[in-house]
């Protein structure tokens, strides 16, 4: 930390790339903390454009009107700015604009987990060609600091579990589902009405807002950079009412969680078919068909450290785990590391406030990197990056790009113009993306059938054929149909491609009349 205060603080000028909430929080919070923040770290910040899409559009009188342009040229061609801040959301027009930003060496703070999932070795390989950093922590879990603990507190940690309620609108409407029996369709439209979730609320409930951030978490605990279509995603829109009564009952609460496991596989078996991302051409994904996963006791600390799991889906939590007991819109991260054990990281990971908090620590460091720039062009010295902050942070330097991969001198990873992935991912270790149909777990499992003799034996049977073993059974009865009987089943540890193959021939047995919910459950055996 800095213990010089300059008397006189530099000045940093900012551009500001969209202006909805989050945005109008943050010159609300700039405004109420900016002499702090001068006297304190020795910059100015101040806010010299602000890009929105209609500049005519009545804004709050936080918003300085006179900033306003809807002309993104205005504000890339300026070259007194010196940081932006990305918070426009969505990839058009974010993507181009944040790659100019970064080319001509622009810090650039942004809370678009989008643009990051879908184009972070894009987006790297340009801050890297530009020699600047780029700072995300709002990205995931809004107010929550966690991407910086991540990179920075826990560097010389292998961190083998990142396991994350990290959509509010979600777990909002599963606590209310759960608290108060309503149906999902009743506790979506009062999130809705709360202002949780989106008229539209697809990326919300499907998973997908939350498999964006799985992928960012999981290129930090890999040292790599994943993308958002090696995110298994499933979400919360197919669960019912019985399923988180019969959870509760079972001692469990459902979470939609965003999980990011290595090691997941315990013997040699499952190399054959892991997804890798390669830097060779496009990065590759599909399936592998390579002997190398054929023997056994292969799995050294150096190549499990290369297989990791990302998914999004309901889980079954046991009421006993932090995680079970977060409810509302907040969100919670839990990290487990190989020395410090377990951490949690908890609070609000949404809103205009707590995320424009992020928002604000970035934008400190990315200012105290651009002084460092202008000192170092004015005394015209190689950059020093010796800022306080930037001492801090410069091991996690985009995405622990220097870790694991080969030195890449700053524009090396642009080559012929080109700043894609393919040049990117040269910097960043191979790392295989172990397919969903390799997981081991233990699964909940409701079955309607027909009540009768012999449907049980028939059932386990399935189960059996396909090495699924069953922990538990319980039998309800339906109201209104006294023929039938729901069935809920809870295994033990199972492999996923197994239980996908019971549940597809229970669905052909004349007994069952539907499977309704297959649910993972986190823990067991
Ligand atoms: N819609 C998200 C949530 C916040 O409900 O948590 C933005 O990622």
């Amino acid at each position: 930390m800095t213990s010089e205060v300059p008397s006189e603080s530099a000045a940093i000028k900012v551009a500001l790339l969209g202006c909805g909430t989050v945005g109008t929080a943050l010159l609300k919070l700039l405004a109420a903390q900016s002499s702090r923040i001068a006297s304190q770290w020795g910059v100015r910040i101040e806010v010299a454009a602000i890009l929105v899409s209609d500049a005519a559009t009545p804004r709050p009188p936080e918003v300085p009107q006179h900033l306003l342009t809807d002309t993104p040229q205005e504000v890339a061609a300026r070259p007194d700015i010196d940081v932006v801040v990305e918070v426009m959301g969505g990839t058009d027009p974010a993507r181009e604009l944040v790659l100019s930003s970064l080319r001509s060496g622009k810090p650039l703070v942004t809370a678009n987990k989008e643009l990051l999932a879908r184009h972070g070795a894009e987006v790297l390989a340009a801050a890297w060609a530009g020699g600047v950093r780029l700072y995300f922590e709002a990205a995931v879990a809004g107010g929550i600091p966690l991407i910086r603990p991540l990179q920075v507190s826990l560097a010389g940690e292998t961190i083998h579990t990142v396991m994350g309620i990290v959509n509010g609108t979600t777990n909002y409407i599963l606590t209310q589902m759960a608290e108060h029996g309503v149906s999902y369709e009743a506790a979506l439209a009062q999130a809705q009405d709360l202002g949780f979730a989106e008229r539209d609320p697809t990326a919300d409930v499907e998973g997908h807002d939350a498999a964006a951030k799985a992928a960012i978490l999981a290129s930090i605990a890999a040292g790599t950079v994943v993308h958002l279509d090696d995110v298994y995603c499933e979400g919360i829109s197919s669960l019912t009412v019985t399923d988180l009564e019969s959870a509760e009952r079972l001692g469990y609460a459902v979470k939609l969680l965003a999980i990011v496991e290595r090691k997941v596989i315990g013997d040699g078996e499952a190399k054959g078919a892991a997804r890798e991302v390669e830097e060779e051409g496009n990065e590759v994904r599909g399936e592998k068909s390579g002997a190398e996963g054929d023997g056994e006791g292969e799995e050294s600390g150096a190549e499990s450290d290369r297989e990791i799991m990302v998914r999004v889906h309901p889980a079954l939590v046991p009421k006993d785990h932090p995680l079970a007991t977060v409810r509302d819109a907040y969100n919670a991260v839990f990290v487990e590391g190989s020395t410090v054990g377990e951490l949690m990281f908890y609070g609000p990971g949404a809103g205009g406030g707590p995320t424009a908090t992020a928002v604000l620590g970035d934008l400190i460091d990315a200012s105290l990197e651009a002084l460092d720039k202008k000192s170092a062009a004015l005394s015209d010295k190689p950059e020093p990056h010796e800022g306080a902050l930037q001492d801090e942070h410069l091991r996690a330097e985009n995405l622990e790009q220097a870790k694991d991969g080969p030195e890449l001198q700053k524009g090396e990873a642009v080559q012929n113009g080109e700043a894609g992935r393919n040049s990117e991912a040269a910097a960043h270790p191979q790392v295989s993306i172990l397919p969903m149909s390799e997981l081991r777990t233990c699964y909940y499992l409701s079955v309607e059938v027909i009540d009768r003799p012999g449907v049980l034996a028939a059932v386990s049977g399935v189960f059996g054929k396909h090495d699924v073993s069953i922990r538990l059974m319980e039998q309800y009865e339906l109201p209104n149909n006294p023929d039938d009987a729901h069935l809920v089943f809870l295994t033990h540890t199972a492999l996923e491609k197994n239980m996908q193959a019971a549940i597809r021939e229970l669905q052909t047995l004349e007994v069952v009349r539907q499977v309704n919910t297959l649910i993972r459950v986190i823990g067991g055996e």
